[in-house]
Parts: C-alpha cells; sequence; structure tokens
C-alpha cells in the first residue's frame, strides 16, 4: 500500500510566508533571494547569507560580505530531495556535506556537481539510525570544515502495510530511521550549534505526519514525531539563536513515489500535479539560509499542491 497524502492548514502566518516563496518563479526566486553568482561575486554580494545571518535579523543592510560559507549538513542527499537542498544550497554559497547510507557514486556525483558550482563538498557514509555512526558524522564533519551552521533532517523511508499485518521489524525500521536518526542528527549538530549561538535546523517531515494516513501507521508516527521533534527544539534552542523548523511534502516525484499510480494521485492534488524536489529544495533553502526565515522558529510548512486545503 502506497501513501495518501493528507496536512493541516498553516498558522496564518507562516502560511503567507510559504505562499510567498512557493509562488515565486524559480528565475524571480534565483534572483531575489540566492543569486545565482560565482563564489568570488558571492563574497561581495550584500545579499547572500553569510553565518552571522542565520540568526541575526537584517534589518538594514548590515550584511557583511564574507569568505566563510555556512556548513549545511543534508542527510539521505544522495538522490530525491535531498540532493536537490544540497545543490540548493551550494549555489547559494554553502559548503556541503552529502550524507547517504548506501549509495556511495550517487553521494559522489552531488559532491561533483557541487564543485561545478564552484562550493567545497564532501560525501559522508552513515546511517543515520545509528548513534555512533551519527557520532561519527558528525566527528568527521568538523575534522573537515570546522563548524556546523545548518543540518537538513531529509533521510527518510517508508515500510508501508496495514496495521495488523505490520511485524515489529517494519515498525522499527521506519521510526529508527525517520524519528530516531532526526533526533540523533539534531542532538549532535546542536552541541555545537549552541556553543556557536546561531545555526539553523530543517527537518523534512511529511502531510502524512499531520493526518495520518491508512497503510502508513509507522511512516505516520515517524513523521509526526518529527514535528514533535521540531517544536520541542525550537523552544529548547531559541534562547541560544538556534532556529528549528519543519517541511511537510505532500506527493513529490522522487524514488519514493514513483511506483504510485501517478494519474491517480494527481486526480486528487488541487494542483493537478506532483511537486518536484526543486521547489521542496526551494522552500527549504528559503528556511536555512534566508534573513527574513529569521524570525521564524518551530513551525511546519507544507509544500502540497493543495492537497491539505480544508483538511482540518
Ligand atoms: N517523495 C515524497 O513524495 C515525499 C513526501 C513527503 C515527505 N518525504 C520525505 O522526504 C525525504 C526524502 O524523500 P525522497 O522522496 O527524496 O526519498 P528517496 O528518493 O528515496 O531518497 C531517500 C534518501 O535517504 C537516504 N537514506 C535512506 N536510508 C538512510 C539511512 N539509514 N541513513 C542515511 N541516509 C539514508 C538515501 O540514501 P542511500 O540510497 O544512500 O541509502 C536517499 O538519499 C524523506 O524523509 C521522505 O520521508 C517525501
Amino acid at each position: 500500500m502506497k501513501s495518501i497524502c493528507f496536512a493541516a492548514p498553516l498558522p496564518s502566518r507562516a502560511f503567507l510566508v510559504t505562499t510567498k516563496v512557493v509562488k515565486c518563479s524559480k528565475q524571480f526566486y534565483s534572483r531575489s533571494l540566492f543569486p545565482i553568482v560565482s563564489p568570488r561575486q558571492r563574497q561581495h554580494s550584500s545579499l547572500f547569507c553569510n553565518c552571522s545571518a542565520l540568526s541575526q535579523p537584517d534589518t538594514s543592510s548590515t550584511l557583511k560580505a564574507t569568505t566563510e560559507h555556512p556548513v549545511v549538513v543534508v542527510t539521505g542527499a544522495s538522490k530525491g530531495i535531498g540532493r536537490a537542498i544540497a545543490l540548493e544550497l551550494a549555489r547559494a554559497g554553502c559548503k556541503v556535506v552529502v550524507n547517504y547510507s548506501r549509495s556511495a557514486s550517487a553521494a559522489e556525483q552531488v559532491v561533483s556537481e557541487i564543485k561545478d558550482v564552484g562550493a567545497d563538498s564532501l560525501a559522508i557514509k552513515a546511517d543515520v539510525s545509528s548513534a555512533s555512526e551519527v557520532e561519527s558524522l558528525f566527528q568527521q564533519v568538523l575534522e573537515s570544515f570546522q563548524r556546523v551552521d545548518i543540518l537538513i533532517n531529509n533521510a527518510g523511508v517508508t515500510q508501508d502495510g496495514l496495521a495488523l499485518r505490520m511485524s515489529l521489524d517494519q515498525w522499527k525500521k521506519v521510526i529508527d530511521l525517520n524519528l530516531t536518526g532526526t533526533f540523533l542528527c539534531c542532538q549532535q549538530a546542536s552541541k555545537y550549534m549552541l556553543k556557536q549561538r546561531r545555526g539553523r535546523i530543517v527537518n523534512i517531515s511529511s502531510v502524512v505526519g499531520e493526518m495520518g494516513n491508512a497503510g502508513q501507521v509507522n511512516y505516520a508516527a515517524s513523521k509526526a514525531g518529527v514535528i514533535g521533534i521540531t517544536r520541542s527544539l525550537a523552544k529548547e534552542f531559541a534562547a541560544r539563536g538556534v532556529l528549528v523548523n519543519a517541511v511537510a511534502p505532500g506527493f513529490i516525484a522522487s524514488d519514493m513515489t514513483k511506483e504510485l499510480d501517478q494519474e491517480k494521485i494527481k486526480q486528487m492534488i488541487p494542483l493537478g500535479r506532483l511537486g518536484t524536489v526543486e521547489e521542496v529544495a526551494g522552500l527549504v533553502g528559503f528556511l536555512a539560509l534566508h534573513p527574513s526565515a529569521a524570525y521564524i522558529t518551530g513551525h511546519v510548512f507544507n509544500i502540497d499542491g493543495g492537497i491539505a486545503i480544508g483538511s482540518s
């Protein structure tokens, strides 16, 4: 059984921000928020979001050019949404750690594409459901880049089945990766972010985590838990300038959804199509980097083609 996604309406202020970003064309977005420029140009661009902007409001033209590019860790970045996020943040001037668990050559390919746009990058293998591997992942990040400014918890899987027939292994695999993995990465990254007194975390949830879905009790529980982590850590970390938000996609074209009946899905979505990984990456990029997102924490942003309209 495959996922059918629904979601709850957003808080009004957050909704306005989300709508504004999603409505922007890629061209407008690229020019106005993250201009695609060379690394040299970035050093002189007042629009480029440097590290000090991560938790500071851009109330004036105080953003200063810097050679210190934010270091971002994207989990599960070898393909799909994670790959698109890694490339988006690289184009915006970040140094990007591409985490993967099995797809080594795909991860190296992403690193190579990032280097082609002039950004620094490193692929690191780690199963994010393992506490020791997550600890080692962040040790390697610090050895290579000496800091962690942004964490995108994207790695996730589905193991669908009706609840009565779901094995404990099926339940645990999804909870251990999607939920515990998110917690473990937040815990490791926040050690450094809290000391730095700045940082941003974006957790990838799902509309299924808000509304539930038959056949996905494990996945829905994990993604609802990710929202709980997001809201709790936002409150815990706010005083230290670390922002924590979540993005809840609906149906996005990726390996995860490729076996679903595409025509049936399109009929369920008001916009009549699946979302693209680039659209999700754009929203994540805004939350992770833009100065205007410095006053947003603890919120969940849906990007779902309208499938959630009126659902609660
Ligand atoms: N696609 C959608 O419609 C949709 C909707 C809502 C939410 N989401 C969420 O968005 C995120 C990305 O989904 P996607 O569609 O891009 O999925 P995808 O194409 O299947 O990619 C999943 C990524 O997670 C990585 N991964 C899997 N197990 C891992 C582990 N134990 N440790 C580290 N990385 C691991 C994979 O890397 P390896 O191949 O190297 O293992 C891969 O890079 C997931 O959290 C998913 O739940 C997706």
